[in-house]
């Protein structure tokens, strides 16, 4: 496999299309859930300058902290609770521009200024989990992270 990843691009959206074959490249050659899960929070934390990327996986009815990258995070979250519980709930990507506008946001970190997570789908349609991804700067996130976020999940459900 490549060393490291390689990103030139300043711009985001052209960051992500030099990620993203990337990510498939990775996950191309692995199978393992864990491991692809791992390895896209490491390539959207450095290759995208992220705060703090991480899977929340359904376990017992409660979202638990998966593979992340970033600092330590609480562990469990409840249906409905925080932005990630949100997710989870309505079954909807949540892009939060400032987090202490959000009612019932999770501060781990109270350097995290701005959010976005989306659901995770399986084959049957079911919610397995959600991807958190969250920035130190205030609306650091929009319909470009939704869509190229979108792609990286399909491809690691491609490869589960
Ligand atoms: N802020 C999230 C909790 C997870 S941390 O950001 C890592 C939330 O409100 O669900």
């Amino acid at each position: 496999m490549a060393e490291d990843l390689k990103i030139t691009a300043t711009n985001k959206q052209e960051k992500y299309l030099e990620l993203i074959p990337q990510i498939k490249a990775l996950m191309e050659v692995e199978s393992d859930m864990t491991a692809n899960m791992a390895n896209i929070c490491a390539a959207l934390k450095y290759g995208m300058n992220f705060f703090w990327v991480g899977f929340y996986l359904v376990k017992d009815n409660q979202l638990v902290l998966g593979p992340f990258q970033g600092p330590v995070a609480c562990t469990r979250i409840h249906k409905g609770k925080g932005v990630c519980g949100a997710s989870w709930e309505r079954g909807e990507v949540i892009i939060v521009e400032d987090v202490d506008r959000f009612p019932g946001h999770i501060a781990c970190s109270s350097l995290s200024k701005s959010e976005i997570v989306l659901p995770i789908y399986n084959s049957k349609k079911e919610i397995i989990g959600v991807l958190d991804v969250d920035s130190d700067e205030y609306a650091c996130f929009d319909k470009t992270d939704e869509k190229y976020l979108s792609e990286i999940l399909d491809l690691f459900v491609k490869n589960p």
